[in-house]
């Protein structure tokens, strides 16, 4: 029996300071499966460029979210990191594609859509951005993607690119399948409602003390009932229903008290991650990009190079 892992490689897109939302909901799904399979784990920063104009941003967050993943337990060792810059076959199987799509096609997506009708600049980066990240599966012969639903549809036009390539040009390129991440369902924020860096009811991952404090502290409660439900909704992502349960019947009534047990476990859980985060330098950052671009591009390059054949560019 051979013991070939299957391919994974997800994408991610740096947006700031991590919650505890965003990390039972994506993070440590992703946590619990990437060392079964042969994982890539990409930092999407030309992806970045399509709505982000601040070089020192684009810097800052690509060491930041790298920092992030390592903190939460992601091993170097097991896992790829790299960023899509490193590697401009990325580049190049994009434009590729590009010539595989329809416009009409790419105007129906609804990432496209949704984003410039929150105002977000149409330029033609962000029009095509599905099928960079199409290039960016299909270069390592991906078969996992883990993300999340609102990226269903971008894993429909990877497929359609794909496809559309090898009826072309013959089965070269691996189509992928998405694996939609369930987290813990929806994680509630300090107000009751799903916890986003939008609605400003977050509680920070890698914060100080002081700020889960002041966040915990922040928590809606009402003034009726025994148990304080926010609190406690909260409260279940860090205990057991059953020890909840008796700390909940103990402190009847006690909002603030309750509070408090909270704030300490949430600091039990995330006092060592944000420990070993603040340990990480960048030199040690960038050393784990340079590695895995070496890596990453070992792989993609004998795939483009089976492409660039089939196309008539290798001459
Ligand atoms: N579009 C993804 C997002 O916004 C990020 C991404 C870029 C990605 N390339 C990818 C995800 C490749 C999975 C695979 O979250």
């Amino acid at each position: 029996m051979t013991n070939i892992k299957k391919r994974l490689l997800t994408g991610i897109q740096a947006s700031g300071e991590l919650h505890i939302g965003n990390y039972f909901g994506a993070l440590k799904p992703f946590l619990e499966i990437y060392k079964d399979y042969d994982s890539f784990l990409m930092v999407a920063d030309y992806h970045a460029l399509t709505s982000i104009r601040d070089p020192q941003a684009i810097r800052q967050n690509t060491i930041n979210v790298v920092k992030d993943y390592l903190a939460v337990g992601v091993d170097p060792s097991k896992a790829v990191i790299f960023r899509q810059s490193d590697n401009q076959d990325h580049m190049e199987m994009g434009w590729i594609f590009d010539c595989m799509v329809t416009v009409p096609f790419l105007m129906q997506a609804h990432s496209y859509k949704d984003k410039i009708a929150k105002g977000a600049e149409p330029n033609a980066g962000l029009f095509t951005y599905p099928m960079l990240m199409a290039a960016d599966i299909a270069l390592y012969d991906t078969t996992v993607v883990p993300v999340g639903e609102d990226q269903r549809q971008h894993l429909e036009y990877t497929r359609e690119a794909v496809g559309k390539f090898n009826r072309a040009y013959g089965e070269i390129l691996q189509e992928p399948t998405e694996k939609i991440v369930k987290g813990v369902g929806v994680v509630p924020g300090t107000d009751g409602q799903k916890m986003s860096k939008s609605y400003k009811n977050t509680i920070p991952l890698f914060g100080t003390k002081e700020e889960i404090e002041k966040s915990v502290m922040s928590i809606v409660t009402d003034s009726t009932g025994d148990i304080p439900e926010n609190v406690y909704a909260i409260h279940t992502l860090f205990r057991t229903k059953e020890d909840l349960d008796s700390i909940y019947e103990a402190n009847k009534g006690r909002y603030g008290d309750l509070k408090k047990i909270l704030i300490e476990d949430i600091e039990k859980f995330v006092g060592p991650m944000r420990e070993k985060r603040n340990a990480i330098t960048d030199d040690e950052v960038k050393q784990v990009l340079a590695d895995g671009a070496v890596q990453a591009k070992s792989v993609s390059n004998s795939i483009l190079a089976k492409v660039r054949e089939a196309i008539g560019i290798a001459l």
